[in-house]
This record gives C-alpha cells, structure tokens and sequence, in this order.
C-alpha cells in the first residue's frame, strides 16, 4: 500500500500520470503532542515512503541524539521540525504536510492542541474533508478532545477518525477502548457528530496505521491509511446549484467583456440561465473561456471566465448563479464568530467583511452569547476575545449574495479584517438572514438635505472635535458655535458630558462603551446634518476607527475633524474637573490617557495646539476656515 512506486525508476513518466490522476483528501489531526499526534503524522510519512533518504539519515541520527524512544525511530522529529518546538516540545502552528499512496494523496493539516491556538486549528480545518482526533487511551477523552471535536463539528466536517493512540500502554485491552468510544458517543451526539470511527492504535510501533494489527484481534474496522483511501472526498460540490464569485471583469478590449472567477459549486453551460447578485439582473451564458480555448461545461473546481449574452451590470465581488436555484440577499445576519485577535471584538465597531470575492463593512452586534468550547456552555458577553467563539448579529454597509455556512464554506464563510491595520482579525458562519433587515425600506422624501439648508442658505456638516479630557473641546467648540450663530448659521452643539446625561446615560468609559457612545453621536449628527444643521460634537472619541466610521457616515467634504491637541501632561496640569487627579489616585477607571487609550488623527482637518494658542484664536481660525470652505453660491 505505501508507495515509492518501481514506476519511478522504470517509467518516471507514468509514474506522474499515475499521480497526477489520484484522488486528493485533506484531512486535519487534532490532538496534543502528548497524545502521539506528531508522532502519528511521522508515521504516515514513514510508511508511505514519502522520506527522502536524507531525511531518514537525519532522522536517525536525531532520534540517536534526542533519544526518547531509546534508539527507536522518533518520528515526531521529523514532523516537528522547529528546533525551537523541539526544545519546548510544543508543536505551535499549521503545518501542511504532503503524502501519497498508491491510490490516493494527501494533505494533513497539522495544528497545535493548546487552546490558545483555536485560530490555527480554525485555519487547519478550514478546508479539511475530515478530521483524525487524537486520545491517549490512557488519559480518555479529555476536555481537549472536546474542544477539537466541537470546532471540527462546528466547521461542518462530517468525515471523523477517533483515533485512540498508546493501545500498547493500555494492553491492547479492549475494555479499555470500548470505555473511551462509549464516553465520546456520548458527547459527540450532543454537538451533532453523529457517525465517526474509532480506531485502536500505536503510531510509535506502527499497529493499526497502515495494516491491520495481530494486537487487536477484537478489532475489525479498517487500519487508519485504508480508512483516509475510503473516506468520500469532499462532498460533491458539483451536484450543488452553480455559484461563481466574480474575481474580476476581464475587459481587455471594447469587443469582450468576460467574467472571471472560481467555480464555487454546481456546473454551468453555454445557454444556462444565469442571475447576477446582489443586482438580480438575468442573463443566458454564452461562453466559457479558458486559456486552451472554450469549455462545453465548466464545473465546481474550476477557473473559468464567463461570457453573457445580454450586456449588463457584473462588477468584481458580484456572485453568478444558477437563475432557477439562486442565493439569497441580505445585508442583515446572524453568524457564529471565531475571535483570532489579540484586540477584542467590539460591538459596533466597523470590520471589513469578505465572502465569496465580495469585501463590505460590517457592524457586530453585541454578542447573543459566547460558548465555553470546554464545556459547550453559553454564557453571556459584551465582547469576545482572543478565540472566544459567540453568536452575534452583523449588518453590513450593503447587501450580499450568500447561503448559510451549513450548505456552503464559500458563500456562508467569510473573514474580518481591521480597517486600520489590515490583520485579519475573526472568522464566520453564517446561519441566516435576519427577517427585519427585509422588511425594513427606505422611505423617499421630498424635502431632503440639499433643500433644507438650502433654505437656511448654508451647507450642513459636521464639525467634529476630538481630544483628551480637558483639552479645551467643549471651550473651543462653544466660541465656535457663538461666532456661527452671531453669522446666522443654524447650528446645534452635541457636547460628550452633556449627551451622557441623556440619550447616553446607560453607557460608561469601557471601550465597548466608548464604540457604542459614538456610534450614537455619529448617527444623530448624520440626521442633524440632514436637517441641515451645522453640528458641532465636541467628544474625546479616543478611537480612529469610530472617528473614521462618523466621516464615512457623512458625505464629501461634509466632515471637518478638528483635533484638539494638548498633551497630556497639559491636560492634567489644567485639570479643570479634578479627574485625572481622581484617576490618578485609582479612584476613576479607564481613564482616558492614563489606563485607556487615546489614538490622535492622522488627517484631521484642523489641528489646534492649544499650547500656543488662545481658545479664541482657536475658534477665530476654525471659523474662518469654515467660512473660507464654505461653497461660493450657498
Ligand atoms: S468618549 O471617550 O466616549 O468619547 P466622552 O467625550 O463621551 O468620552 O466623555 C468624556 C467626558 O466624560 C470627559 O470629559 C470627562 O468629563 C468624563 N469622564 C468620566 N469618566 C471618564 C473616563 N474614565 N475617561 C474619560 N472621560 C471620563
């Protein structure tokens, strides 16, 4: 069964065509390095001969050297190759590994055990057809195990091996195994994993992996490498309805305007009627276009560019699909969330979400619940962190095209990224469209915006002032407010202290609280600013990225960002409230600039050094730039 074929000798070309014709299983082990996992992988490599002579001499002489399996072979040498995870003996990120037999190849991801690491083990399984959890039958099913098992179940992978390893230090009983295997059906019901194998085995002595073993006479399953040649590969994507994320409009000249892209699912012709989405516009293919020429078909798997035969609207990130079996469309969800980042996720604060080809912003409601992955437990959370998985809504700047996670990995599974540095920072499943995010429209005015200040024979906008505490904004942002109503501008001044009085009582200084302050403030001074109002908002607004979500909730040129720069030092001397003082002394928490951060602009509009600078020749200059932008005409 293991295969370093003669062909390779005698006919390296048929060799290859052999190969290449193989079928392909990804598959995921899970486990710790105490349980063998490093080891088993070793093994796999060993007995498929996909060890390069170099390599075993290396190996052997490693295993001489570090010498903890008294002059046997280690093979968790060869699969933990950092010498770092050597020393500490951790196994710490995905590792791919490439095997083959005979009949079938391989690529096992290798992912560490530690629970800190759920976001590798997330990346592992992403794309995994099945997964080989790893027990010591010694130890049994431990919380670990439960924790794989429920991100395994959780990722949608139905293909499962249990793998219960050190049988040799349990006395091949079976007792013993039939212990652990009754204990886990137990669990696995209760995450949904209805069917999976258990397998006694020793990956050190080799029993069980690729041939049966003379140990287990009470075992009649298959051995782990015929059940990894057995297992279905991935469910037939073909058989689903057709989907193509468009990756790019491929225009290279006035005559041709093709649609390229990944064949997520299903199959498409020439004549197959086609939707566009989120649009809804319908079309009928006209060609499948490749590099060696046109296809009749082209199927899931494939990269293909399409042609239609009606000239409409397909832009990048838009998603073709069969017309009689489409996607849905909604900018309203509700997704379980894996945290991957150090920061945590905040509510209300704008992520970039991607699915399929299609990049929007996203807003995060606060957590439905959070799960305790040890023990499946929900519990109640404002945030999650670093791997927390919750349940949360998210509504989106614009509506997608998408099929719940359970149909499909590549229209139902997306990343979040942060805005300001880029890090992809969470994944997602989603489970459905929120009903009210379809039942909710916008109703078409006759008075808008332009009309109303036109009527006040000014341009409406917002004038927003960000800064420490006691920086001088609300000073500033009041004389500014006095010089514009003195000019008859119609203006309201939404003022950080005051606002917490009211609309605002219920939130405090955590930084959820904070996101969610100015999420509020930016929403009313959106309506405000349609009423046609100049508005003055006068908060620390410590953030950039709440700071750049209030810009983009405005039009053009309609958000004026003055940063109110004293140092902190100045600040406290000034100490006009008597709270830094307070926070000092530990009376007051989460203190801007002392125990929460403030991150100043990097673009605003106006800078005012308050250090050099009276706040009425701060306001005199804010004023005249103001005017001085103001649109000739208006
Ligand atoms: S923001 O950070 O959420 O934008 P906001 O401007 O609304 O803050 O409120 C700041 C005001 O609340 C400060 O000027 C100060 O008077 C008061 N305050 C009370 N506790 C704190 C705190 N922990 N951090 C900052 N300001 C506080």
């Amino acid at each position: 069964m293991a295969h370093q074929s003669a062909l390779i000798a005698e006919d390296i070309e048929a060799y290859l065509k052999q190969h290449e014709v193989k079928s392909l299983l990804r598959f995921i082990t899970c486990g710790s390095v105490d349980d063998g996992k490093s080891t088993l992988i070793g093994r796999l490599l060993y007995d498929s001969k996909m060890i390069f002579e170099d390599q075993l001499a290396a190996l052997e002489a490693d295993s001489r050297k570090v010498g903890t399996q008294g002059g046997e072979i280690d093979f968790a040498l060869l699969v933990d190759g950092l010498a770092a995870e050597r020393e500490q003996g951790i196994t710490i990120d995905v590792a791919y590994r490439f095997f083959s037999t005979d009949r079938r190849k391989f690529i096992v991801a290798d992912t560490p055990g530690h629970e800190q690491y759920t976001r590798n083990m997330v990346t592992g399984a992403s794309t995994a057809d099945a997964a080989v959890i790893l027990i010591d039958a010694r130890k049994g099913v431990l919380t670990q195990t439960r924790r794989h098992s429920y991100l395994v179940s959780l990722l949608g992978i139905r293909q499962v091996v249990l793998a219960i390893n050190k049988m040799d230090l349990v006395d091949w009983s079976r007792e013993v195994f039939d212990a652990i295997v009754e204990e886990y059906r137990d669990f696995a019901r209760q995450i949904g994993l209805t069917e999976f194998t258990a397998i006694p085995m020793s990956a050190l002595k080799g029993d069980n992996i690729t041939d049966g073993s003379a140990n287990t006479p009470w075992y009649s399953g298959p051995p782990l490498m015929r059940w990894l040649e057995d297992a279905p590969a991935q469910e037939d994507l073909r058989e689903k309805p057709f989907r193509m994320p468009v990756q790019w409009v491929n225009r290279p000249n006035l005559d041709f305007r093709g649609f390229s892209g990944l064949v997520a699912s299903g199959a498409v012709k020439p004549g197959d009627k086609v939707k566009v989405l989120p649009s809804g516009r319908e079309s009928t293919v006209d060609r499948i276009v490749t590099l060696r020429g046109d296809l009749p078909e082209a199927v899931a798997g494939q990269s293909v560019t399409l042609t239609l035969k009606d000239e409409i609207d397909v832009s990048r990130g838009d998603v073709l699909a069969s017309a009689a079996a489409p996607p849905a469309v909604a900018d309203q969800f509700e997704a379980t969330l894996v945290w991957f980042d150090d920061e945590p996720l905040l509510p209300g604060r704008p992520y970039l979400m991607k699915l399929g080809a299609r990049t929007v912003t996203a807003q995060v409601t606060e957590p439905k619940h959070k799960v305790n992955v040890n023990t499946l437990e929900k519990l109640a959370a404002t945030r999650l962190e670093l791997n927390e998985i919750g349940v949360c809504n998210l509504a989106l700047s614009a509506p997608i095209a998408f099929d719940p996670y359970a149909d499909s990995k590549d229209l139902g599974g997306f990343i979040l990224i942060d805005r300001l540095s880029n890090r992809t920072v969470g994944a997602g499943l989603l489970h459905f469209a929120l009903r009210r995010s379809q039942n909710i429209h916008w109703q078409a005015l006759d008075v808008d915006k332009a009309a109303r200040s036109a009527l006040k024979g000014q341009k409406a906008r917002v004038v927003w002032f960000t800064g420490l505490s006691g920086a001088g904004k609300s000073t500033i942002a009041n004389l500014v407010e006095k010089r514009l109503h003195a000019e008859g501008r119609h203006t309201y001044l939404l003022d950080g202290d005051n606002v917490r009085h009211g609309l605002n009582k219920d939130l405090g200084f955590t930084e959820e609280d904070r996101v969610e302050n100015i999420r509020r403030v930016a929403e009313v001074s959106k309506l405000m600013v349609d009423a046609g109002l100049i508005v003055l908002v006068s908060f620390i607004s410590p953030f950039r990225a709440e700071r750049r979500m209030a810009r983009e909730l405005m039009g053009e040129r309609e958000f004026v960002e003055v940063f109110v720069d004293t140092p902190l030092e100045e600040a406290e001397r000034r100490d006009v409230k008597g709270l830094y003082k307070k926070a000092r002394a530990g009376q007051l928490k989460n203190f801007t600039g002392i125990d929460s951060p403030y991150e100043p602009p990097e673009n605003a509009e106006i800078r005012i050094d308050t250090t050099r600078m009276s706040p009425d020749e701060a306001a005199e200059q804010i004023f005249a730039w103001l005017e001085g932008a103001f649109d000739p005409g208006i």
